[in-house]
């Protein structure tokens, strides 16, 4: 049996993007219904970055969903950076007024789904949607099959899409005429971990080596998130917990600090992508988050830049709702240079801080004086603190 019916909004995908737009959406009296392919336990449970910029963190707390974070979050008013073991810090407090949290994404998605059921929303788990018509008109379908194998359609007056990189409703916006993807690819990836054991130090350190790039974050007092620069092609099994700890010490440890060891409980390899669709929407269809734009991890902008993307959107649905669409006629242009700050961020950031094994002599000793003369300057670290607290959301009320 086919049921039918209509919302205002339909969401695809419930990651950060999907469940933050329909959160504000309803905070200004706008419906929607999100469907997600996976089940809740698994978003709940997937391991993402973990770093809220300022602004995420002040609309988490603005909407009343920031109870939890502001009781567990770890909130950080500088970071370190290391090179062969020296460690400069960025004092993000001093420099910008603002500190950043680090504060796991599935916890986010925790946060946002409990409040979306308390709120009456409707987010359709293990929901897949099987296609999506009538964009380019004046009414949009999504026909989905329900967790039982039953189908449903409903019709709606606006789709947003945010069902992450893989997106496949991305299509119809890459296809009008000038619509483009950039893409770049990285000779990098990360080798992330968990572990069970005590914080090396309370405040993160991204380290540079000759052997290559490390990270230190953490989880909580007891279990701590490290990533180690890796090769795209390697697999978890090519590095034994040895191998793991010695290459953390050899990168990271100083005089004054060493890598506090503990037991790994989780191993994955995590790619370095950037990738941009410009625009962002085609008629009634609208891309936010990972569906638009990936960036590579290092700075952790993806769900901060989700979150802005959404911020941008809502005024603009809310306002073509009542019969003026000119706002979300913009998104594109209002979303789209935050955008690109963000993928130059983290492109610098990554190309800066990790050993490119293509890359010349004289490109390698160019680089290592580029993250001196940063560290070096009280303008050059005001500037990375700027980017990493980052910048102010768009105001989703107006
Ligand atoms: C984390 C991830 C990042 O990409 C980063 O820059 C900082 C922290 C994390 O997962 O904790």
């Amino acid at each position: 049996m086919t049921t039918v019916n209509h919302t205002p909004v339909a969401v695809i995908g419930a990651g950060p993007a999907g469940l933050m737009l329909s959160h504000l959406l309803h905070l200004r009296g706008v419906e929607t219904v999100v469907f997600e392919a996976r089940s809740r336990e698994t978003v709940e449970a997937t391991v993402r970055a973990g770093v809220l910029e300022q602004g995420t963190m002040r609309l988490m707390r603005e909407t009343g969903i920031g109870e939890r974070m502001d009781r567990e979050a770890d909130v950080d008013e500088g970071i370190e950076i290391a090179i062969n073991g020296v460690r400069t810090r960025i004092a993000l407090t001093e420099l910008t007024g603002h500190a950043m949290a680090v504060y796991p994404q599935h916890e986010v998605l925790i946060d946002l789904i409990a409040q979306r059921e308390k709120d009456n929303g409707t987010v359709l788990f293990e929901t897949r949607v099987d296609d999506v018509t009538g964009y380019d008109d004046d009414r949009v379908t999504v026909s989905y099959t329900n967790p039982d194998g039953s189908h449903g359609v409903l019709t709606c007056d606006y789709v947003v899409v945010a069902d992450g990189s893989a997106s496949p409703w991305r299509q119809p916006v890459t296809e009008v005429a000038g619509g483009a993807r950039f893409r770049h690819e990285y000779p990098y990836a990360w080798f992330g971990i968990l572990v069970n054991g005590p914080q090396t130090q309370k405040e993160l350190i991204y380290a540079n080596h000759d052997d290559g790039f490390a990270l230190i974050s953490t989880r909580s007092e007891s279990v701590q998130r490290y990533y180690l620069q890796c090769d795209p092609e390697d697999t978890t099994d090519m590095w034994s917990d040895d191998r793991i700890w010695e290459a953390l010490h050899t990168r990271v440890d100083g005089e004054d600090l060493s890598v506090a060891e503990g037991e790994i409980f989780d191993k994955a390899v995590l790619r370095f992508r950037s990738a941009v669709t410009a625009p962002m929407q085609r008629g009634r269809l609208f891309l936010a988050g990972d569906a638009a734009h990936t960036v590579p991890p290092t700075g952790a902008k993806g769900l901060n830049l989700a979150v802005a993307d959404v911020a941008a959107l809502v005024p603009g649905l809310v306002h073509a709702l009542q019969g003026d669409d000119q706002r979300l006629q913009a998104y594109t242009d209002l979303a789209l240079p935050r955008v690109w700050k963000a993928q130059h961020f983290s492109y610098w950031m990554s190309s800066m801080l990790h050993h490119n094994p293509k890359a010349s002599p004289f490109e390698s000793q160019r680089r290592l004086a580029e993250l001196s003369a940063v560290l070096g300057s009280e303008a050059g670290r005001r500037f990375l603190a700027e980017q990493y607290v980052g910048l102010d959301l768009p105001d989703f009320r107006i």
